[in-house]
Formats: structure tokens, C-alpha cells, sequence
């Protein structure tokens, strides 16, 4: 459990601090770090379109009009949670581009763990879960030139040190990990630890090595072989999910047993694993 300068005024994830801690990392060359923003999404966008190189890394201590999937808000109080966004240009084609979504909710579960032994869950597509709360959410956006991808940006919103018991409307939704431990964890540190992780699992996904990162995910996932309801907010269909396939798709049976594939929506899972749970 790593808790050096966790809490402190300090702990700002300053694109020096990280560049010591990771001097060769493709996700240190280029860090902005922002006191307020309106989103680092919208941000790290901006550069794309601007010709900013692959691995640019856009962090805020606070965002005015952070965004989720599907429209909603995020919310975050300032200075206390990690609030960034990557920018990645694989030479992938677009069909793979949610491979993307899924090497970072793997890297994050890992993250999590290494820093603070906690089991979070990844909860398709982009939600991590710990103990049946939300702890994190990703949001994926990118722009294509034709069959290829130009550039996608992968925000991430990681509740910390951000105490959700004075929160009324989201303390029974939403956690943290100071809310899991009961300590502070440093912000810095758990980035680092994020982004040597997401390095190491993206260079394997370049090399065609995608499977391994695949495995993770299916480890950490709190959907597989789970039933759920998919699309829970509209037409409500019942299925079993059997995997997830290598661009980040998720496999399931529907009642009656046809099999088919989600690329995109919402699950609502009917069985939830027990708190704490990982399989
Ligand atoms: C979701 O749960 O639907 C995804 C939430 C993603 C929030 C992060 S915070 C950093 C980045 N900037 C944004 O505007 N959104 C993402």
C-alpha cells in the first residue's frame, strides 16, 4: 500500500513529478496539466486535431463540463480524484478501436490493485466497479480517415481522495478509494503505476499480442458469465455474456440461445457478484 504524499497539496500529478518517475514512458513526453478545464476529452482533441504526437497526456485538477457516455455530467471536486486524457494513434484499423476502451479499464483494475490491493471490476463497456459502486468511468472518442483511425482520445474520470459521504444523491452509487481503505492514496503514484501498466499492455496490443490484454479484461470483468440486461434504460432483452471478443465487443447469448454481439449500449447485471468479489 503506497501512501507517500497521498492527501498532501503536493500530490498534483505535475508533468515533472511524472517524468521523474517514468523518464522514458511514450505518456510523459508531453503532459499538460491544467488547474481547471472545461474537459480534458475536449482538450486532448484540440491537440489531435492540432497534429499533437501519440502518448500527449492532458490532466485538470477540476472540470467544468466534464463528460460521461451517453451525454451524462461527470463530477469531480477539484484537486482530489484523476481527471486525464491519453491521446493514442494506433495503426489500427476502426473496427479496433474500442481495443482501446478495454486496454484501459484492464490497466486501471490493474492499477487499482497494485496501488491499493483492492479488487475493482470492469463493468462493460467503460465503468469500474468496486464493491458494487462505481469507481471509475472511461470515455472513449476518436476521429477516422476512412477505414483507419486518425486518433482516439481515452478519458479517464478515477474517484481517490474524494470522500462521497457528505454526497446524499451519490454515496450509494459512487466510491473512491479513500472511501474503500480508509487512508489517502497518492495521486501521482497511482498514475504512474497506471501508466507504466497501460505501456506495457499497449505495446503488446501494437504487436498483435491483444490476447493477453483480452485475458485481463476477462479476469476483471464483472459481466462474464453473468446474466444481464441489456439496453436497461429501453427495450430490455435478457442474455447471457460469454466473452468479449478483440475489439472490445461483448459476446452474449440471448434467451433461446442465439448468439450475437454488442458493440456499443448498456448492460445492467441481474446477479451481482458479492461485494469484494472478483469472479
Ligand atoms: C462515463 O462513466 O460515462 C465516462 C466518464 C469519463 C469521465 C472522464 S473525466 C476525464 C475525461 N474528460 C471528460 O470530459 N470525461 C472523461
Amino acid at each position: 500500500m503506497i501512501q507517500d504524499a497521498a492527501g498532501k497539496q503536493d500530490d498534483k500529478p505535475l508533468p515533472e513529478i511524472l517524468r521523474e518517475r517514468l523518464p522514458r514512458s511514450l505518456f510523459t513526453h508531453r503532459v499538460y496539466h491544467v488547474p481547471v478545464l472545461g474537459s480534458t476529452n475536449s482538450r486532448a482533441k484540440e491537440l489531435a486535431k492540432r497534429g499533437e504526437a501519440e502518448g500527449t497526456l492532458v490532466i485538470a485538477e477540476k472540470q467544468t463540463e466534464g463528460r460521461g457516455r451517453l451525454g451524462r455530467q461527470w463530477h469531480s471536486p477539484a484537486g482530489v480524484n484523476l481527471l486525464f486524457s491519453v491521446l493514442f494513434r494506433p495503426p489500427l484499423s476502426i473496427d479496433r478501436v474500442f481495443s482501446l476502451t478495454m486496454l484501459v479499464a484492464a490497466s486501471l483494475v490493474d492499477a487499482i490493485h497494485a496501488m491499493s490491493g483492492l479488487n475493482a471490476l470492469i463493468k462493460w463497456p467503460n465503468d469500474i466497479y468496486c464493491r458494487g459502486k462505481k469507481m471509475a468511468g472511461v470515455l472513449t472518442e476518436f476521429s477516422t480517415e476512412g477505414r483507419a483511425i486518425e486518433y482516439v482520445v481515452v478519458g479517464t474520470g478515477l474517484n481517490v481522495n474524494w470522500d462521497l459521504c457528505d454526497q446524499p444523491e451519490l454515496q450509494h452509487s459512487a466510491t473512491s478509494l479513500i472511501n474503500e481503505l480508509g487512508y489517502p492514496v497518492s495521486r501521482v503514484a497511482l498514475l504512474s503505476c497506471f501508466l507504466e501498466l497501460l505501456e506495457k499492455n499497449y505495446r503488446l496490443i501494437l504487436m498483435g499480442k491483444d490476447a493477453f490484454v483480452r485475458d485481463q479484461w476477462n479476469r476483471f470483468s464483472m459481466v462474464i458469465g453473468r446474466d444481464v440486461l441489456i439496453d436497461p434504460e429501453g427495450e430490455k432483452k435478457k442474455a447471457t455474456v460469454t466473452g468479449i471478443d478483440r475489439n472490445g465487443a461483448l459476446l452474449i447469448e440471448e434467451e433461446g440461445g442465439r448468439a450475437s454481439s454488442l458493440v456499443c449500449g448498456d448492460v445492467q447485471v441481474l446477479f451481482p457478484s458479492l461485494p469484494g468479489n472478483r469472479g
